[in-house]
């Protein structure tokens, strides 16, 4: 199965990265989104991205622009026609990634994967949303996905062997490296990542200690690079509301149940370094 031309369906933090990696390791990539800002906005942070490697002269600036004309815009769903793998990295929700992907289904060529970049939720109730769920996989990123070397591919129940020795193969020509894991909520990444964080807003909920010294704890007690509550004003609070939902729904267990502090704060907008605001406030020219 020859992968040549990618489409990444959503191009804020995660789809654009997932875009920039495409494009560096030759893809041609469609970058695909809802309105035409949101693309323009994910095309600057990847231009961004490529000066910077330019500028630690580690590509050239032909390099630079070789790997910017591979992009092609998109605000058209439709744009699937032309795809030999579709990246799915809209936002974190069920009805909404069901919605997609049947609409991908009907565009996409027959030999097209749909992948999902979710990090969290069933990758076989998302496949039924098609008529092609054995062409349906899991290919969840981590963020910054231009740095971080992991990729979790997780098969659907039906997903034929050929489609993630496919996924596996484009993987590591992206120089990721791919690991396997099965179809549960919240994966591995994520089933024991969110409890962590989860535990981590509980502490400061319960007065155990401050944002800062929490953060300090587990960067210098545990190697972390980043506290888990600057990790989750990182990924987003919204998100990581969602994932321990997901994770709450998914076992029916409540050791997994989000932590009051959290649903607050996302109902408050607080939503971490996207928003301006999670439990840090961030300068505006950091948003
Ligand atoms: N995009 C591209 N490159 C970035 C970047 C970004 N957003 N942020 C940092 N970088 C690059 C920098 O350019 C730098 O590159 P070089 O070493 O090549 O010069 C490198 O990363 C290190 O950056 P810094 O020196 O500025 O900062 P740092 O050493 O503190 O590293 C970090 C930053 C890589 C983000 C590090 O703090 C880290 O690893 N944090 C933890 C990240 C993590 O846990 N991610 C997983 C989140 S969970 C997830 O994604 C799954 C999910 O489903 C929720």
């Amino acid at each position: 199965m020859q992968i040549e031309k990618v489409m990444v369906v959503g191009a804020g933090q995660m789809g654009a990265g997932i875009a920039q990696v495409c494009a560096q390791a030759g893809y041609q990539v469609y970058l695909n989104d809802m309105k035409e800002d949101i693309v323009e906005k994910g095309l600057g942070v990847i231009a961004k991205n490529l000066e910077r490697q330019v500028q630690k002269e580690r590509i050239s600036s032909d390099e630079k622009e070789r790997i910017l004309a591979r992009f092609i815009k998109s605000i058209d769903l439709k744009d699937a026609k032309n795809a030999d793998i579709v990246i799915e990295a809209a936002v974190e929700n069920l009805k909404i990634k069901m919605q997609i992907f049947e609409e991908l289904d009907q565009y996409a060529p027959a030999h097209a994967i749909l992948a999902t970049n979710t990090s969290s939720l069933p990758i076989t109730e998302i496949a039924a949303a098609t008529k092609r769920p054995e062409k349906v996989i899991g290919m969840h990123f981590m963020n910054p996905v231009p740095v971080m070397k992991l990729v979790e591919i997780i098969r659907g129940l039906a997903t034929e062997g050929e489609v993630y020795e496919a996924v596996e193969a484009m993987t590591e020509r992206l120089k990721k490296v791919p690991v396997e894991v099965n179809d549960f909520p919240g994966f591995v990444s994520n089933r024991v990542l969110m409890p962590m964080i989860n535990e981590a807003v509980y502490t400061l909920y319960e007065g155990v200690a401050t944002k800062e010294a929490i953060d300090e704890v587990m960067k210098l007690g545990m190697n972390h690079p980043m506290g888990p509550l600057t990790l989750a004003d990182f990924i987003g609070l919204d998100t990581c509301l969602y994932i321990m939902e997901t994770l709450h729904e998914g076992f029916g267990d409540d050791k997994y149940r989000p932590c009051p502090l959290l649903r607050k704060y996302v109902k408050a907008g607080w939503l971490g370094k996207k928003s301006g605001r999670g439990f840090y406030v961030y300068p505006s020219k950091d948003k």
